[in-house]
């Protein structure tokens, strides 16, 4: 470590005078992210579709609201105009917006006994859900992301960290989805396509303002556990070099590093977080 590092010590993943904007934050992941970054210090900025109540009840049952002022702002992200009324609501009421971790997205559930489409075979998978990902999911972050970096020019910094996932990288291994009981499952096309723009974006978006003071990086989480059927959990940890799914909470130090100072010579990279699967 260089003298300046320790003379830091671990202040450098501190998150104190930061605001942090994070879109998705009533949902499983977002929840969790948004305490561990006001645990960290960061005056929150919290996003959703649902109301800001709704919003503000989901982060008060994981946080104990101590660590700062927050703000809940019902968005719809598919939606210019309310996407950049969030922006505004934001910058006036803390300054500026130096983080946005954008969460936000559509991951179809599909229903083993549905007809359809909605088990999820391409050959027969529905027009309709293929645009709504591709309107929630693709411009909706190319909405989120074009508003925050307008304000993070005038700011002459930033900090962008956008999430990707395992399908961003490699394709579905369709055995995980097979039920002892139900019929064949798979993974929907449009879930791996509105997915697997999110890193080479996050290049596109790094690489464009890097001498701007703007930062751009996305994770890459994997099997996060949501009450899960044990068969799911038994598929998972057989092709899992880890043997399990991860926990919400294992994502918070890899996006409380990112948005932290102690990754200032981070832009454009993935950081993937999944237990190895794309390992073998
Ligand atoms: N859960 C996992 O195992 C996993 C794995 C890899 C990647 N991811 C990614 O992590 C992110 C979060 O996933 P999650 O599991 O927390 O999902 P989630 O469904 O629990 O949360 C998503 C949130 O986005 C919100 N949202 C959806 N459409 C919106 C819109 N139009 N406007 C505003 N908000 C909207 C929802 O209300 C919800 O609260 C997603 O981008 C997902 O692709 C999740």
């Amino acid at each position: 470590m260089s003298p300046e590092t320790t003379k830091r010590g671990l202040d450098i993943f501190s998150l104190k005078g930061k605001s942090a904007l994070v879109t998705g934050a009533a949902g499983l992941i977002g929840s969790e992210i948004s305490a561990a970054m006001s645990a960290a210090g960061a005056n929150m900025v919290l996003v959703d579709q649902l109301s800001a109540d709704e919003i503000s009840s989901k982060f008060a049952a994981k946080s104990d609201n101590s660590n700062g002022p927050t703000l809940a702002i019902s968005t719809d992200i598919t939606n210019p105009e309310s996407v950049e009324s969030m922006t505004t609501q934001a910058a006036e009421r803390f300054g500026s917006v130096d983080v946005l971790v954008h969460l936000a997205a559509i991951d179809a559930k599909f229903d083993a006994d549905a007809p359809d489409g909605a088990d999820g075979r391409f050959e027969t998978f529905p027009l309709d859900l293929w645009k709504r990902s591709i309107d929630v999911n693709v411009t909706g972050t190319f909405n989120v992301t074009q508003s925050i970096a307008r304000q993070m020019l005038k700011q002459k910094s930033g900090n962008i960290i956008l999430t990707a996932s395992t399908y961003s990288l490699v394709g579905p291994n369709n055995d995980l989805y097979n039920s002892p009981t139900g019929n064949p499952m798979v993974k929907p096309v449009d879930y791996v396509a509105t997915k697997s723009f999110i890193p080479n974006y996050t290049r596109y978006l790094a690489t464009h303002y890097a001498k701007q003071g703007i930062r751009v990086n996305c994770v890459t989480p994997h099997g996060v556990e949501n009450d899960n059927p044990e068969w799911f959990k038994e598929n998972f940890a057989k092709m899992s070099p880890m043997g399990r799914m991860s926990s919400a909470s294992e994502l918070s130090g890899p996006f409380v590093f990112l948005a932290s100072d102690a990754s200032s010579y981070m832009t454009g990279s993935t950081l993937v977080v999944d237990g190895g699967w794309t390992a073998w």
